[in-house]
């Protein structure tokens, strides 16, 4: 479990942001730690399932037809090999499955 909030907050720091992103994690605001924002696997999960059903017409961030969570590593993201998540698309599916903020990182 502390190595998923180090993680999270590694990559936070980081802090790499396109537009268009191949992984991307719903965050909530952990009080225990250092109250920092840590990967949140339910609502991430949550979004990822949306986005990939995602429809909104033919640009790349409409649909995500690779859309998958990625649960092999340490900590678990939605993951679009093929770079289909929006990063605005995506902090609101975050803030929709209740989650208290967002991160995506593109490649
Ligand atoms: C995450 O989902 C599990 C299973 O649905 C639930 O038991 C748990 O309470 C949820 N955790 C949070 C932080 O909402
Ligand atoms: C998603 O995260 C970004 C960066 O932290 C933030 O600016 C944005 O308000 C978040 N979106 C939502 C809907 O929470």
């Amino acid at each position: 479990m502390q190595i998923t909030k180090f993680l999270a907050v590694a990559l936070l720091a980081n802090g790499v942001v396109a537009d268009l992103t191949f992984r991307a994690i719903c965050t909530m605001l952990d009080m225990n730690f250092v109250q920092a924002y840590v990967n949140d696997k339910n609502t991430t999960t949550i979004a990822c399932n949306r986005y990939k059903e995602r429809n909104t017409g033919d640009k790349q961030h409409d649909k995500c037809p690779d859309c998958f969570m990625d649960t092999n590593g340490v900590s678990e993201f939605c993951h679009s090999p093929g770079e289909h998540i929006g990063e605005k698309e995506w902090g609101q599916y975050c803030e929709e499955a209740g989650a208290d903020s967002n991160f995506s990182q593109g490649k």
